[in-house]
């Protein structure tokens, strides 16, 4: 693109336009699209709250911030996208599926790839710490016919709220995780302990920003699955303990009534506990589109 005589002068009435003349997006180029049309929000952004120049230094000061706090062990970029609403969105918009179908929520940060696989029936957890859970998981297809062979990776907080991985000196190595593979009829089940709801970090920029604001940070009580079989839908969603008292105002939006079950009080192995009984209900993949 040549800044030839025709370039347009910048000011406030052209600034957009001036922008857009000088980046050339490309037909195929989604993020060059993206970033040009937050370009176009951003100019709109300043001409309706007109910062000053400190004001602006602030913003730049928060999001630098931000990107101090992010690393491989931790992504304050994604706390930040699941506070304000837009992780759950980008889910919702690609994930659209019929009703009777599991919907999906946000993955976030404590997944790990590595996780153990588990024999059915066994215990996730490893330290046996908290009110025993008694899980019982069927995968159904739409037509409620069961899907086997589906592989099943769970993984939740414990008693106190912490996944094993903010806790390494208190937990042990993939504790409260397990990769379940389920049976010819859809079915598995495993042990855990009924896990607690939990506040989000908030010793980083974004989680400190956001109390300030008294912006509730809680996360109601859930266990995560991510739900793959050959020929469907990955499911990647939660299930929240209806129990919870902070059902209706976790933190990233996550909560759909379809995904909230009752952990009934239970004997478990001899002990006083609870169990859930969940089915998730998945939907044949597009042709051509990456389950
Ligand atoms: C979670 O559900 O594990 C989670 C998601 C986003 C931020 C913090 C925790
Ligand atoms: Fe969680």
């Amino acid at each position: 693109m040549s800044l030839g005589a025709k370039a347009l002068t910048f000011s406030e009435a052209t600034s957009s336009e001036a922008f857009a003349e000088r980046f050339s997006t490309g037909p195929d180029s989604n993020l060059p699209r993206l970033i040009a049309a937050a370009v176009t929000h951003v100019h709109d952004l300043i001409k309706q709250f007109r910062p000053t120049q400190d004001e602006w230094r602030k913003v730049i000061a928060f999001l630098t911030e931000v990107g101090h706090a992010s690393d491989d062990r931790r992504q304050e970029w994604v706390l930040l996208s699941d506070l304000i609403g837009a992780s759950a969105l980008v889910e919702e918009i690609n994930t659209r599926r019929p009703k009777g179908a599991t919907p999906n929520t946000i993955r976030g940060p404590f997944f790990r790839n590595d996780t153990p696989e588990r024999a059915c029936g066994s215990s996730i957890s490893l330290d046996g710490i908290g009110e025993p859970l008694a899980v019982e998981v069927q995968v159904n297809d739409l037509d409620g016919l069961p899907i086997g062979g589906a592989e099943v990776v769970t993984w939740q907080a414990n008693s106190e709220g912490f996944y094993e991985n903010q806790q390494p000196d208190l937990q042990p190595e993939h504790n409260l995780r397990g990769l379940f593979r389920t049976d010819a009829q859809g079915h598995f089940d495993y042990r855990s302990v009924v896990p607690s709801g939990y506040g989000v970090p908030d010793d980083g920029p974004v989680g400190r920003l956001f109390a300030d604001t008294g912006y509730p940070l809680r996360r109601p009580a859930h266990l995560h699955f991510v739900i793959r079989a050959k020929g469907f839908e990955t499911i990647t969603t939660q299930i929240y303990d209806a129990s919870d008292p902070h059902l209706s105002e976790d933190a990233l939006f996550g909560v759909r009534p379809e995904l909230v079950s009752r952990f009934e009080p239970a004997d478990v192995d001899g002990r006083h506990g609870k169990a859930a009984d969940l089915t998730f209900v998945m939907v044949r993949a597009k042709p051509g589109r990456a389950s």
